[in-house]
């Protein structure tokens, strides 16, 4: 079957090479149909490795013929907390048999709870709850057009948001819109006006373009998370916040994937002591178990936008709620952005010790952590053979190999895992 969809040019290269490991280890046959249904099934808009998870705890995942793994990539980040966290569990089961869902058309009796334990763990006046993180970016650009407008009088229709170059903040036509990576934009336009990109880690370029009066906010990562982990200057930040303070333009800060321990702090902006205007969290907002995201701020920019202007249906919904709750009390509790911190530079101390040949580059803070595999080598080879040896990462843009483990890593573990790293990249 396999080598006839691969013969026909139907098929991924992941169905191939599933099918080249099919005589090698005959007991993965429920691997392969599962690989097959997805296959024919399932629209073709993802690449994954040829491994069928079925179970999770913790760090670990396993797959359907009972092997285990290390999850080096936390459904990219979402699972900060590990996976299936008891607490967390909890949290979700007892209340999905209470009240899941209502609406906002009426108040529910955690929502209030979950908004006033959310802002006053972050500093702000208020939240508006969504669900993804796209959702949160699209939520953070009409708060800052609303505000532009009421706020800065730019006039109607001509306001403007500022990204850094190789953002990624979802997929949405507004997502695609603020990118400049073809395989995100190419066929989709027509685009978002009023979407303006600068260099990232580049003040000058910021300082020249928050001149225009017409810009109302900058939206950036504090680290580039899907562009490979790319780590900015520091005081990068710092200087952020004034230049947009300055010039009287909202900054936003997208830590969807660098928000909530994953770098070794509660924030990744937590490293400069600034607050942005707008904070956008999702992923491990609910530890992985159901989508939740939520966009901070202050009154003067939240109060902009009046009932009836934006919503969503599951949008701060009993469930989702109380899994949020239980989710940042966990990090708390369990002190995971400090682990994450000691994880994070022991793993990295011990990624910079491998052959430079192989790896030319190790960056990160925390556990958002990446290697640049040398053009010699075959990142995704790389991560095959990780897979072999029992650890689950993915290559992105071709050469770089994310590295973000769940932060409940503990000392034995992460060295069992670095292990894994070592043999495979010794043994390219
Ligand atoms: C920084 C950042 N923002 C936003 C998103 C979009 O989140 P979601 O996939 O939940 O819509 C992502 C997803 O990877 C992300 O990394």
């Amino acid at each position: 079957m396999f080598s006839k969809l691969c013969t026909r040019g139907l098929t991924t290269r992941v169905s191939c090479l599933a099918q080249k490991a099919q005589p090698k280890d005959q007991a993965n046959v429920a691997s392969l149909a599962v690989y097959e249904r997805e296959q024919k099934y399932g629209a073709h808009n993802y690449h994954p490795l040829p491994v069928a998870l079925t179970k999770g705890e913790g760090c670990f995942v396993w797959d359907v013929e009972g092997k285990r793994y290390f999850d080096y990539l936390s459904a990219y980040s979402a699972v900060n907390q590990g996976h299936c966290h008891p607490k967390i569990i909890k949290a979700l089961t007892d209340q999905a048999s209470k009240l899941a869902l209502t609406s906002r058309a009426f108040y529910s009796d955690v929502l209030g709870e979950y908004e006033e334990y959310v802002t006053k763990l972050f500093g702000y006046e208020k939240v508006l709850p969504m669900n993804t993180g796209v959702e949160g970016g699209e939520t953070a650009c009409k708060l800052a057009r609303k505000w532009g407008y009421l706020k800065k009088n730019i006039p109607k229709n001509q306001a403007k948001i500022l990204f850094a170059r190789n953002n990624f903040w979802g997929r949405t036509l507004s997502a695609v819109s603020a990118s400049n990576d073809p395989s995100s934009y190419e066929g989709f336009g027509p685009f978002m006006p009023g979407f303006e990109l600068i260099e990232y880690n580049n003040l000058i370029a910021l300082a020249e373009a928050l001149k225009d009066p017409n810009v109302c906010a900058f939206m950036v990562e504090p680290i580039q998370g899907e562009a490979g982990v790319v780590v900015p200057d520091e005081g990068y930040l710092r200087k952020v916040r004034e230049l947009c303070s300055q010039h009287n333009v909202l900054w936003i800060a997208d830590e969807v994937q660098t928000g909530l321990a994953r770098t070794g702090k509660m924030l990744a902006v937590d490293y400069e002591e600034v607050q942005p205007d707008i904070l956008i969290l999702g992923k491990a907002l609910s530890g992985g178990l159901y989508p939740v995201s939520a966009v901070l701020a202050n009154d003067d920019v939240m109060l902009c936008i009046k009932p009836g202007e934006h919503g969503s249906t599951y949008g701060g919904n009993p469930l989702g709620s109380r899994v949020a709750i239980a989710a940042l009390e966990v990090l708390q509790e369990e002190k995971l952005a400090e682990n994450a911190f000691k994880m994070g530079e022991l793993l990295r101390g011990e990624l910079r010790k491998l052959p430079s040949d192989v790896v030319s580059v190790v960056r990160g803070k925390g556990l958002l952590n990446a290697i640049v595999i040398n053009q010699k080598y075959d990142a995704w080879e790389v991560c095959l053979k990780l897979k072999d040896n029992g650890l689950l990462a993915k290559p992105t843009h071709g050469d770089i190999i994310r590295f973000a483990p769940p932060l409940v890593l503990n000392e034995s573990q992460i060295l069992e895992s670095i292990d894994i790293i070592k043999k495979t990249i010794l043994s390219m």
